[in-house]
């Protein structure tokens, strides 16, 4: 009897290694567990055994009982718990893609800039982003203590005074005069560093592009020709325009662009202040000082100059209200671009 005991155990051992579904575990069950299965049947069996023995194969079989039935149980367990894990699996689900790199928006938005000015006829020329005080200030006609230089929060290299980060891409204006052949028409795209608290409308670290035409007879009506042919090409056509009288230090006279806003058409809305107008560009006629500083005679050439905010033009084409979110380096937002 100990012998058959014995043999059922060994299959009830080698079956249990074989159940891998609810399939298996039901046949599994019908062998060896149900009413006429192999244990019931050993358990029947037990008649025949002696009085004396009858104890030892008892409880043999006993234990054999307990052991298959709690083998059986975790198994069924294990079973639909892996059942449950392959019903949560949606094989209908699109697989995960990479993401894939581009340019960043600011990026973006100055090629777009770049290329319209190039349509146009202008050339790009950059310059260092670590300038010195002459190119900087100087030679743009700020007076040494014309409190100017203190409107544009100045980071200066420490060891040497003279050295600082470029406030504007204007000094890049005295580099092109220098350097290049008469007519002048560049523009430059660039970095440039201001100290400046940040907030939602300033950072102390954005770009610029700054443009520069010098020839014979130059006009202001040619600024602003070329300031609205930028514009419409920019965004969009039946803007309108308003050159705002300004100050700057190298230009003489000076505006600053305003155009309609071209989110709301000038009816008011949040971006635009609730004002209709959006204020683009700092511009005018390049002044005299500026012109000699360059090595140009003023009284043979004229020349206009403009500085566009690349940030700020990313801002009002995207709606993005917080310069900020631009350098966050979040997907959510760099995706979309
Ligand atoms: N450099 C000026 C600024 O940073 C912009 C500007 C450029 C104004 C050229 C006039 C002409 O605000």
């Amino acid at each position: 009897m100990i012998e058959e005991i014995r043999k059922v155990e060994e299959e009830i051992k080698h079956a249990l290694e074989k159940i891998k579904t609810k399939e298996d575990l039901e046949n599994f069950r019908r062998i060896f567990l149900v009413r006429k299965g192999k244990i019931q049947e050993l358990f029947d069996g037990l008649r025949k055994v002696s009085k004396e023995e009858k104890p030892i194969v008892g409880k043999y079989l006993n234990e054999l009982k307990e052991f298959t039935e709690k083998k059986f149980k975790e198994l069924s367990e294990l079973i639909s718990k892996g059942d449950e894990k392959k019903s949560q699996i949606d094989l209908t689900l699109s697989g995960r893609t990479d993401y894939i790199g581009h340019f960043h928006p600011v990026y973006q938005t100055m090629e777009k800039m770049v290329n319209i000015f190039v349509e146009l006829g202008f050339r790009v020329a950059e310059g260092p982003d670590i300038e010195d005080e002459y190119h900087n200030f100087d030679a743009l006609n700020f007076p040494p203590e014309h409190p100017a230089r203190d409107m544009q929060d100045t980071f200066f290299i420490k060891s040497d005074k003279k050295l600082l980060l470029r406030t504007h891409t204007s000094p890049v204006q005295i580099r092109v005069m220098h350097n290049k052949p008469l007519p002048i028409r560049y523009i430059m795209p660039g970095r440039v560093y201001r100290n400046e608290a940040i907030s939602a409308r300033s950072l102390a670290e954005f770009h610029q592009i700054e443009g520069l035409y010098i020839n014979h007879n130059v006009t202001f009506a040619e600024l602003k020709g070329t300031m609205v042919e930028f514009s419409e090409r920019m965004f969009g056509k039946n803007l309108r325009f308003r050159f705002r009288p300004s100050f700057f230090p190298f230009t003489e006279p000076s505006a600053e662009l305003d155009i309609t806003c071209f989110l709301c058409r000038g009816k008011g809305c949040r971006v635009c202040k609730y004002s209709g107008w959006l204020e683009i560009a700092g511009c005018g006629m390049v002044h005299p000082n500026v012109l000699k500083a360059g090595g140009i005679d003023p009284e043979t050439y004229t020349g206009f100059a403009f500085g566009l905010g690349i940030e700020r033009v990313a801002m009002l084409l995207s709606g993005i209200d917080d310069i900020r979110l631009f350098y966050a380096n979040d997907m959510r937002l760099l995706t979309q671009f």
